[in-house]
C-alpha cells in the first residue's frame, strides 16, 4: 500500500491511525484551489474576512480564464432585458436549467461586471452604446450583450485579478502546488445541512519538492476549471484534468450531468496548433461556415444558421465532415474589412497569420473540439457542495445555470456571480467559523511506495483515455460505443488505481488518476441518459424524452464503485 494519512482524516487509502502532528501544516481561513476568474474573485472577497491561501498547480496564469476570447454576457444595454437573457439561457439549456439560478445569475451580471471594471479590467468602450461599452454577439443570444477586451478578454481579466491578488497582504498565492486529495473529518458545518457525516477541512498538497503536506482551512473552495484534457482534441489548457470533480467525488460529493460536454464548433485545424480557438464572436461579426466547396451549410440545420447554439453547430459540422470525408470545414469572414478584422480580432489574426492563414483573405480551417463541461459538482446558490465545508465554483461546479448546453459567454458570468454569493455566505457565517477550533493535521505517509521508473506507463494510459473518449464518447454517441468505452476505461482506471497505491505519487499520476475517474463519470452518465438532449446526442435514442431528469452520481461506500441516483432538478441541502 503506497499512501496513507493518519489521525482523524479520511483519504481513499488509509493505513495507520498514529497521530503525527509534528512537521509542516499550513493553516488558513480560506483555502482556494485554482487561480482562474472564479478562484481569484472569491479570494479577493474572502480576504476582507480572513487569511486566504490560493494554490495553483502550474503558474498563476495557466488557467482556462486566460485563454477565454469571447467575453462576459450581461444585460447592459437599454434595449436588452433580463427576461431576454434568461430566455436565451433556458432555450440553450434544453430544459435542464434551474430557472431560479438562471435568473439569479442574469440579474447579478451588471453588478459583477462593474466589480471587474472597478478592479481595473479594461473592457473595450463604445460611446455609441447606452452602456458605453462595445458589445459582441454570439450564438444563441438574441441581443449584443458580450463585454469583451477584443479577443483577449480572459487574459485581461486574469491580469487585473492577479495584479490585485499578488499585492494583497492577506492572500498567499502558491504556484506549482498540486492538490492530491481533500482532507475530511467526521463532523458538520452549521447550516450546511446534514447531508454528509464528514466535512472538508482542507487538502493534501504536493509542493515542487514532491512532499505532500496538509493545508487546513475553515472553508475550502474548489475552482479547478474543467475536464477538456479527457479528449484528444480540446480548446482547453493542459491544466484541465478534472481535478476538482474527481477530488469532490472521492470526498463523497454529488456530481451532476457529466454527459453534457460542450464541443466548441471552431477550433483552428492545423497540424502545429493543439488547441487554438477561433472565437464564436467571429461568427457574431458575420463569419460563415462553409464546406471545402465554399458553400455555406448551416441553413440546412437551423434557421439561426451560423448563430445557432453550439450543440447544433458542432453536430452540423460533425455531420458534414462524416458525409464529405473532409478533415475540416472553413470559417469565412473575408467579406469584412481587413482593418476591422485586425482591430477586433488581433490575437486570432496574428496566430493564424503565423500559420500562413490571412483571415482577411483566406478561409479559416476549423474543427469542433472539447471546450466546456456543463456538468460538474452539484452546488446550491452559494456554491456549496453536498460535502460540508466544500465550496465549488466556476467550471468545476454544476450550479443549474447551463442545463444541457451552456449559452456562449455565460461561464465567466457564472464564475463571478457565484464567487460573490459564496463570499457572501462566508461573511454571513464568519462569526461561527471564527469560533471553529483549528484542527490538527496529520502527516502524509508514503508507506512502502516505490518510485515509478517508467513514465511510459503513465503516458500510454493518458493517450488511451483521450482516444477512447474522442472516438466513443464524442459529439455523436451510441449505446454500443458507450459500452465499449466503459469496458476499456474500467480496465485503464483499475491499472491507474493500482499504480497510485503502489508508487510514489507524482503530479502526472495525480492528474491521470483524476482524468480517468472523470472519463468514467462521463461515460456512466452518458449511458444513463437514454435520449438526445442538448449536447448529448445518441444515435439509437434520437429524440428527447418527455421527462426532465438530471443525472446525479455519488460514490458508494464500497471502494471504486459509485451509486447512480436520478433526481429532479433543485438542491436538497442547506436552507440558509
Ligand atoms: C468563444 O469565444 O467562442 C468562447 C466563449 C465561450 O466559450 O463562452
Amino acid at each position: 500500500m503506497g499512501i496513507s494519512c493518519s489521525g482523524d482524516c479520511f483519504v481513499d487509502y488509509y493505513v495507520s491511525r498514529e497521530t503525527l502532528n509534528e512537521g509542516f501544516c499550513m493553516n488558513c481561513d480560506f483555502l482556494v484551489i485554482g487561480s482562474g476568474i472564479a478562484g481569484l474573485s472569491y479570494a479577493l472577497k474572502c480576504a476582507e474576512l480572513g487569511e486566504v491561501v490560493v494554490v495553483t498547480k502550474k503558474k498563476d496564469v495557466d488557467t482556462a480564464t486566460n485563454l477565454a476570447q469571447g467575453g462576459i454576457a450581461a444585460v447592459l444595454e437599454e434595449n436588452d432585458s433580463v427576461t431576454s437573457h434568461v430566455e436565451d439561457t433556458l432555450l440553450s439549456g434544453a430544459g435542464l436549467c434551474d430557472e431560479a439560478v438562471v435568473r439569479m445569475v442574469v440579474e447579478g451580471g451588471p453588478d459583477r461586471v462593474q466589480d471587474l471594471i472597478d478592479l481595473g479590467v479594461a473592457f473595450v468602450r463604445d460611446k455609441g452604446n447606452s452602456s458605453g461599452y462595445s458589445l459582441g454577439r454570439e450564438g444563441g443570444h438574441s441581443h449584443r450583450r458580450v463585454v469583451h477586451a477584443y479577443d483577449l478578454t480572459g487574459r485581461e481579466i486574469e491580469r487585473a485579478l492577479l495584479d490585485r491578488v499578488r499585492g494583497h497582504d492577506r492572500i498567499r498565492l502558491l504556484e506549482e502546488h498540486v492538490v492530491v486529495d481533500l482532507l475530511l473529518v467526521q463532523g458538520k458545518v452549521e447550516g450546511w445541512g446534514a447531508f454528509n457525516d464528514k466535512k472538508c477541512v482542507g487538502a493534501y498538497v504536493m509542493a515542487g519538492s514532491g512532499v505532500v503536506e496538509p493545508y487546513m482551512a475553515k472553508i475550502t473552495a474548489l475552482c479547478c476549471g474543467g475536464v477538456g484534457k479527457v479528449y484528444l482534441y480540446t480548446t482547453n489548457p493542459d491544466i484541465a484534468t478534472g481535478d476538482g470533480v474527481a477530488m469532490a467525488f472521492r470526498a463523497g460529493a454529488e456530481v451532476q450531468n457529466m454527459e453534457f460536454v460542450q464541443f466548441h464548433p471552431t477550433c483552428l485545424y492545423h497540424s502545429e496548433e493543439k488547441n487554438f480557438l477561433i472565437s464564436e464572436a467571429v461568427r457574431g461579426e458575420g463569419g460563415v461556415l462553409v464546406g471545402a466547396d465554399g458553400i455555406p451549410f448551416m441553413a440546412k440545420y437551423d434557421d439561426r444558421k451560423d448563430l445557432a447554439t453550439r450543440d447544433t453547430v458542432a453536430r452540423a459540422i460533425d455531420k458534414e465532415l462524416k458525409e464529405t470525408g473532409e478533415d475540416c470545414v472553413f470559417l469565412d469572414i473575408t467579406h469584412r474589412e481587413a482593418e476591422y478584422l485586425k482591430d477586433r480580432f488581433p490575437t486570432i489574426y496574428k496566430r493564424c497569420l503565423n500559420r500562413g492563414i490571412d483571415i482577411t483573405k483566406d478561409k479559416i480551417p476549423v474543427v469542433p473540439a472539447a471546450h466546456y463541461m456543463c456538468g460538474g459538482v452539484k452546488t446550491d446558490k452559494y456554491g456549496r457542495s453536498s460535502v460540508p465545508g466544500l465550496l465549488v465554483l466556476g467550471e468545476t461546479a454544476c450550479t443549474g445555470l447551463h442545463g444541457g448546453n451552456r449559452l456562449a459567454s455565460n461561464s465567466l458570468l457564472e464564475a463571478v456571480v457565484f464567487a460573490d454569493s459564496a463570499a457572501k455566505y462566508c461573511s454571513k457565517v464568519w462569526s461561527e467559523l471564527q469560533n471553529q477550533n483549528n484542527l490538527s493535521a496529520d502527516k502524509w505517509v508514503s508507506g512502502d511506495a516505490r518510485k515509478l521508473s517508467e513514465e511510459i506507463l503513465i503516458n500510454h494510459n493518458w493517450d488511451s483515455i483521450r482516444r477512447v473518449m474522442w472516438n466513443y464518447v464524442g459529439i455523436v454517441r451510441s449505446t454500443e460505443r458507450l459500452a465499449l468505452a466503459k469496458k476499456r476505461m474500467e480496465f485503464i482506471y483499475a491499472e491507474i488505481d493500482l499504480h497510485y497505491r503502489e508508487y510514489t505519487v507524482t503530479p502526472n499520476m495525480v492528474e491521470l488518476r483524476n482524468i480517468s475517474l472523470v472519463a468514467l463519470l462521463i461515460i456512466q452518465s452518458a449511458m444513463y441518459r437514454k435520449e438526445s438532449r442538448g449536447l448529448h446526442y445518441m444515435m439509437d435514442y434520437p429524440d428527447q424524452s418527455s421527462s426532465l431528469v438530471q443525472t446525479v452520481f455519488r460514490k458508494s461506500d464500497s471502494k471504486n464503485t459509485w451509486e447512480l441516483e436520478m433526481l429532479e432538478g433543485g438542491n436538497r441541502w442547506g436552507s440558509n
